[in-house]
C-alpha cells in the first residue's frame, strides 16, 4: 500500500498530458506577462492593510525589517520554485512538482492545501477590496444597507455583497480567456504600482525623523491568558509571550508574509507560457525583487510619516497622508488600492483553478472538471465552481484569522517544494533544467528551515486549524482520489505491478 501512496508521475508524462487536445491550455504568456502577473498578485492587502496592523501591534518601524525577513524566506523558496517550474512546466505548481518527486499522497496533500489556501486568500482580498470601495462610496455620500456591507452588519447578519460580486465578475472574465485576463491585469498592475511609487516619493517629503525612535521598540509582555493565540514557538520553548523587540520582528514577518503570497502563483501558469524554461525563473524572481524593494520603501516611509502607535489598521497608507494634512493623496491611494486588490483577487482565483484542473486531469478529482471549454480553451468548470464557492465565502467570512491560515498553508507548500528539489535531483539527475537552484542541497535545506521558522511564529490556533484541514484532505483522498487516480489505473494495466508507470524513454 505504501508503494501506491508514494507512486510518482513521470515528468515526461506530465508534459505529455498537457498535449492531449481536450485538456490543452493555450501557450501565450511571455516573461514580461509573468512578471506583470507576479506583481499583480503580490502587491495587495499585505502592503495596503497589514503594514499598519503589524507596525502597531508587533514591530513598530522595524516592520521594514519584517518585510526583509519575509522577503528572504520567499526568495529562498523562489529559487526552489524556479528550478521546479522550469523542469516541470505544467499547470499545478507545487502540486505537479510534488507528484513528480515525492509521490501521489504528498502531491494530493499539497494540491488540497493550495486550492483551499488560494480560495481563502481570494476571499480575504475580496473583503479588503470591498472595504476600500465602501470607503470611496462613503466619500461620495453613498452607503450600502448595513446587512449588505459585511459581517458587522445589522442584527448579526451581514453578507458582503461587494466582495461576492467582485469574485463573480472576475470568474466570468477568467472563463472568457487568459488573454483578456492578462490584458486587464497589465492595466491594473500599472495603476497599482503608480500608487505605491507615489506613496514612497510623495511620502518621503513628510517624514519626521522623531517617528523612528525607537526603531525597534522594546519587548513588551502580552496577556498570559492569550494561550492558543501565542506563537507556537513561544509555547514550545515556554518563553514568556511578548510583542515588539527582536522576536516581534519575526512575529511581524510571519504575518506580513501574506504580502508576498502570489509569486508562487506565477509557477502555476507554466503550462500557458511560451518558453517556460527561460521565462519562468525570470518571471518569478523578477516580480519578487520588485515587490520586496517597494515594500521595504513603503514601510520606511509610512512609519516615518506617522508614529507607529498611531497608524491606522484599516487603511494605513491613505490615513498616514490624512494625518500629515494631505487628504487628496489619501483619496488617490484608496482608489489605487481598490483597483490593485482587484488584480490580486483575479490571479489568486486563476492560480487555484489551475491547481484544481491539474488534480482533476490526474483523476484525483473528478475528470469532469478538466475538460477545457471548446471555444475559450479555459478550464471553465472548476473556474465556475470555485468562483461561486469563494463568492459565498467572501460574503460571510471574517478577515484576520483567515490570513494566518493562508500563510501557514503557503509556507507548508514551500517546505514541500524545497524538499522536492533535493529529491528530484537524486531520482532524475538527467532531466534538463534551464534553471538550477544554486548550492543544492544546502540552499533548499536553509529554505525549509526558514519557512518552518516563520510557521513556528504563527499562533498555535492557526496550527490547529491547519491540522484539521489536512485531516479532511487525507479523508477525501482515501475515499476518492486514490481509487480514481489516472496513474493508479495505468499501473493496474501494466504487468510490472511496480510503484511507477513503465519506464519508457522521454518523448
Ligand atoms: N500578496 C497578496 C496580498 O498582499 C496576497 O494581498
Amino acid at each position: 500500500m505504501s508503494s501506491t501512496l508514494f507512486r510518482t508521475k513521470k515528468v515526461e508524462q506530465s508534459i505529455l498530458d498537457t498535449e492531449e487536445p481536450e485538456h490543452a491550455l493555450k501557450k501565450s504568456l511571455s516573461a514580461l506577462d509573468l512578471t506583470v502577473f507576479g506583481v499583480g498578485v503580490i502587491i495587495g492587502t499585505g502592503i495596503f492593510v497589514l503594514t499598519g496592523t503589524v507596525a502597531k501591534n508587533n514591530a513598530g518601524p522595524a516592520v521594514a525589517l519584517a518585510f526583509v525577513v519575509a522577503g528572504v524566506v520567499c526568495a529562498l523558496a523562489a529559487l526552489c520554485y524556479a528550478e521546479f517550474a522550469s523542469t516541470v512546466p505544467v499547470a499545478g505548481s507545487a502540486y505537479t512538482f510534488s507528484y513528480a518527486s515525492l509521490g501521489e499522497l504528498p502531491a494530493w496533500i499539497i494540491g488540497w492545501d493550495l486550492v483551499l489556501e488560494f480560495a481563502l486568500g481570494t476571499a480575504v482580498v475580496a473583503v479588503g477590496w470591498s472595504g476600500y470601495i465602501a470607503s470611496l462610496l462613503d466619500n461620495a455620500g453613498w452607503q450600502l444597507p448595513a446587512a449588505l456591507s459585511g459581517r458587522e452588519g445589522a442584527d448579526g447578519f451581514g453578507f458582503d455583497i461587494l466582495a461576492a460580486a467582485l469574485v463573480l465578475v472576475l470568474t466570468a472574465i477568467l472563463v472568457v480567456g487568459m488573454k483578456l485576463s492578462a490584458r486587464v491585469t497589465s492595466v491594473v498592475v500599472a495603476i497599482k504600482v503608480t500608487v505605491v511609487v507615489v506613496v514612497i516619493v510623495a511620502g518621503a517629503f513628510f517624514i519626521d525623523g522623531k517617528n523612528y525612535e525607537p526603531f525597534i521598540p522594546e519587548a513588551q509582555p502580552v496577556d498570559a491568558g492569550a494561550g492558543l493565540q501565542s506563537p507556537l514557538i513561544q509555547l514550545i520553548f515556554g518563553w514568556a509571550p511578548s510583542n515588539f523587540g527582536v522576536m516581534g520582528i519575526f512575529t511581524a514577518a510571519s504575518v506580513v508574509f501574506f504580502a508576498f503570497i502570489g509569486f508562487d502563483v506565477v509557477a502555476t501558469a507554466a503550462e500557458e507560457t511560451r518558453n517556460p524554461q527561460r521565462d519562468m525563473p525570470r518571471g518569478i524572481l523578477g516580480s519578487l525583487i520588485i515587490c520586496t524593494t517597494l515594500y521595504v520603501a513603503v514601510a520606511i516611509v509610512v512609519t516615518g510619516m506617522q508614529h507607529y502607535s498611531e497608524l491606522s489598521v484599516d487603511a494605513p497608507l491613505a490615513d498616514a497622508f490624512k494625518a500629515t494634512g494631505h487628504p487628496w493623496y489619501a483619496g488617490f491611494i484608496s482608489f489605487g488600492a481598490a483597483v490593485g486588490l482587484t488584480s490580486v483577487c483575479m490571479i489568486l482565483l486563476l492560480g487555484q483553478t489551475r491547481v484544481f484542473f491539474a488534480m482533476s486531469r490526474d483523476g484525483l478529482l473528478p475528470r469532469f472538471f478538466s475538460r477545457v471549454h471548446p471555444r475559450f480553451k479555459t478550464p471553465h468548470r472548476p473556474t465556475i465552481l470555485l468562483g461561486v464557492v469563494i463568492a459565498i465565502l467572501a460574503g460571510f467570512t471574517s478577515l484576520s484569522e483567515l490570513a494566518e491560515l493562508v500563510n501557514i498553508g503557503t509556507l507548508f507548500a514551500f517546505v514541500v517544494v524545497a524538499i522536492g528539489v533535493i529529491i528530484l535531483r537524486r531520482t532524475r539527475p538527467e532531466l534538463p533544467r534551464s534553471f538550477r537552484t544554486p548550492l543544492v542541497p544546502f540552499l533548499p535545506i536553509v529554505s525549509v528551515l526558514a519557512s518552518l521558522w516563520l510557521m513556528l511564529n504563527l499562533p498555535a490556533e492557526t496550527w490547529l486549524r491547519f491540522g484539521i484541514w489536512m485531516v479532511i484532505g487525507a479523508a477525501v483522498y482515501f475515499a476518492y482520489g486514490r481509487s480514481h487516480s489516472r496513474l493508479g489505473r495505468h499501473e493496474e494495466t501494466t504487468i510490472d505491478g511496480g510503484a511507477n508507470p513503465p519506464r519508457g524513454e522521454a518523448p
